[in-house]
């Protein structure tokens, strides 16, 4: 039995969940329920705040965890990072109010930043040579400045929307954030050999993201100019038609160049272009 530490709710929750069930881990989610087991795979889901999963994939308490790499680079230096997961991307950033001349890093000389994030700020700070005093506090850091208790924030940038509606201004990017999947270090054969199971299926998901599968009818005379502008995972599936001038192609591509290549594909002469969407690429 693995045990994965997962934020009970907040900015990872959902996506999160989303991951589980599309790697086939599914839950009898009650409320108010803090661990949770698996059906059919040796799993169970500890929901847990955000802050507190590195140091329990640290100590042992869970095996694994997903969390936001705000929190790991913070406190979870003791576990290791198995894997990017690429959702919930947001930035660790400095910002001061909205009114304020801004100049570079010495503006921070001694000034006071309100921060949840004490160590990374300390950090960066120390590197630029900026002396300055940490106020540290857990939550609500946005409304420190405008209440008087600091002159700035060090915290999660997302949006931005909490910037703006707090009259602040984000002037350095610290550090851009994702999800991460983290393990302890010490792992037994047997829970390994589930993380890998784990990571074999998070890797199939987080493959097939952003990816449609395209079959089309293209006139022979015309498919290496097709081909090209359809590269697939290794090279597409030609096969032919009983129409001799005719093949079928099936290929996959990429979200962000659809209606690019869709666009060639039509001027290419390509006809019964068919779109459907990939749930899993196993490579
Ligand atoms: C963060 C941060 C801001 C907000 C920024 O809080 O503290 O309040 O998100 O997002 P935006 O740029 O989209 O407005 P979060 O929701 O992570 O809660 P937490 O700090 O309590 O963990
Ligand atoms: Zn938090």
């Amino acid at each position: 039995m693995l045990r994965i530490a997962v934020q009970s709710k907040g900015r990872l929750y959902d996506e999160t969940m989303l991951l589980l069930e599309e790697a086939g881990i599914k839950l009898n989610r009650g409320k108010r329920i803090l661990l949770l087991s698996a059906k059919g795979f040796p799993v169970e889901l500890l929901f847990l705040r955000d802050d507190d999963i590195p140091q329990s994939v640290a100590n042992g308490i869970a095996d694994a965890g997903i969390v936001g790499e705000n929190e790991y680079v913070e406190k979870g230096q003791e576990a290791r990072l198995v894997k990017r997961l690429g959702f919930s991307r947001c930035r660790l950033s400095l910002a001061i109010p909205k009114d304020e001349e801004y100049n570079g890093i010495q503006w921070f000389e001694g000034k006071k930043i309100a921060t949840s994030y004490p160590v990374i700020v300390r950090d960066y700070l120390q590197k630029n040579g900026v002396n300055a005093e940490l106020h540290i506090i857990s939550g609500s850091v946005e409304i420190a400045p405008g209440i008087g208790l600091a002159d700035a924030i060090f915290d999660i940038v997302s949006s931005g929307s909490t910037l703006v509606s707090n009259r602040l201004k984000e002037v350095e990017v610290v550090l851009p954030c994702e999800a991460l999947l983290i393990a302890n270090n010490h792992l037994t054969e047997e829970k390994q050999a589930i993380l890998d199971e784990l990571l074999f299926r998070f890797e199939s998901v987080l493959r097939a993201e952003g990816k449609k599968y395209v079959l089309l009818n293209a006139p022979k005379d015309k498919l290496a100019d097709i081909i090209e502008v359809l590269p697939g995972m290794k090279s597409p599936t030609v096969t032919p038609l009983a129409d001799r001038d005719w093949v079928s192609v099936q290929s996959v591509i990429s979200e962000s160049h659809f209606w690019e290549v869709i666009g060639k594909l039509k001027a290419l002469g390509a006809e019964g272009i068919l779109v459907l969407p990939i749930e899993k690429m196993i490579v």
